[in-house]
């Protein structure tokens, strides 16, 4: 991983590695994720996307980013909160228009574990074009989690797997390694996901793209400061456009039955 290191590590994808990091209202969380995500992999670079947090996340993160004497750390500032698959594709774009080769998603609440990214990057350079940290495969654990939490969880997953026909246990998960070919690929612009159906809507559109997308076990523990900004409108927006691609993508598979896509 060192990107100093004259040997063939260098020439792995994740040797140049962006983890963006959404928030809003983390002010609490932000120093000693980003803290503990240098200590686990000194090498990775992050990008804090900061939707004006009011609690004034986003000149805490100028404050790190400056005081980082290696300059591993960037800050994008948003002036609105407009959900989080609006962050992570402006974060994906300014990462595409540098020489990043893989890039993460990572919560800023302590929930996805830094000392456990080595996992996806490992399956990454072994070939993989999208890991998922999964909470929901042998090994994946689940801590601290309100039980109606955990069950939302799980019954957005089977519901997903239903809708859609994928095996992946844990499509909904927010911890995440992307080789930048694969969002390269994506049409970043059609994406109209705000909230947490975003990692649905990416993972599906990588899968119908042909890429691997492989999953590894995740400890997820919840967050310890600060609040979830999960809403009843998350859920409702996930339910409607989940079952918008499962019913499009059954009605295209007619109609190529039927021969005449
Ligand atoms: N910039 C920005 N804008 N960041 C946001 C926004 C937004 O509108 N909404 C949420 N975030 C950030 C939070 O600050 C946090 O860093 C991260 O996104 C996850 O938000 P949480 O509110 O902590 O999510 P959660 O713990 O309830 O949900 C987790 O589980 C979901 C279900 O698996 C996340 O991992 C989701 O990504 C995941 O879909
Ligand atoms: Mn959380």
């Amino acid at each position: 991983m060192s990107a100093g290191t004259p040997t063939g590590e260098d020439t792995q994808p994740s040797a140049r590695t962006l983890v963006i990091i959404p928030t809003y209202n983390e002010r609490d969380n932000l120093p000693l994720i980003i803290g503990r995500l240098h200590t686990a992999l000194p090498d990775v670079h992050v990008l804090v996307v900061d939707d004006g947090s009011p609690d004034g996340t986003g000149s805490l993160a100028d404050e790190l980013a400056a005081t980082d004497s290696a300059g591993r750390i960037q800050v994008m500032h948003r002036t609105e909160k407009n959900g989080l698959g609006a962050a992570y594709i402006a974060g994906f774009r300014w990462g595409l228009a540098r020489d990043y080769t893989v890039l993460v998603e990572m919560d800023a609440d302590g929930s996805h574990a830094p000392e456990q990214l080595h996992r996806l990057l490992e399956k990454i350079d072994a070939g993989a074009d999208l890991v998922l940290g999964s909470r929901y495969v042998p090994g994946g654990t689940v801590v601290n989690w309100p039980k109606h939490r955990e069950w939302l969880s799980r019954g957005g997953n089977i519901y997903s797997r239903l809708a859609l026909g994928v095996k992946i246990q844990d499509i909904t998960g927010g911890y995440r390694a992307y080789r930048r070919e694969v969002l390269e690929a994506l049409d970043l612009a059609a994406v109209e996901s705000h909230g947490y159906c975003f990692q649905v809507d990416l993972a599906w559109r990588a899968i119908n793209h042909g890429f691997v997308v492989s999953e590894v076990p995740i400890t997820f523990t919840e967050r310890e400061l600060g609040e979830s900004k999960m809403s009843g409108g998350i859920v409702r927006e996930a339910l409607l456009k989940v079952t918008g691609w499962g019913v499009r993508h059954r009605v295209a598979k007619v109609r190529e039955l039927l021969g005449r896509s």
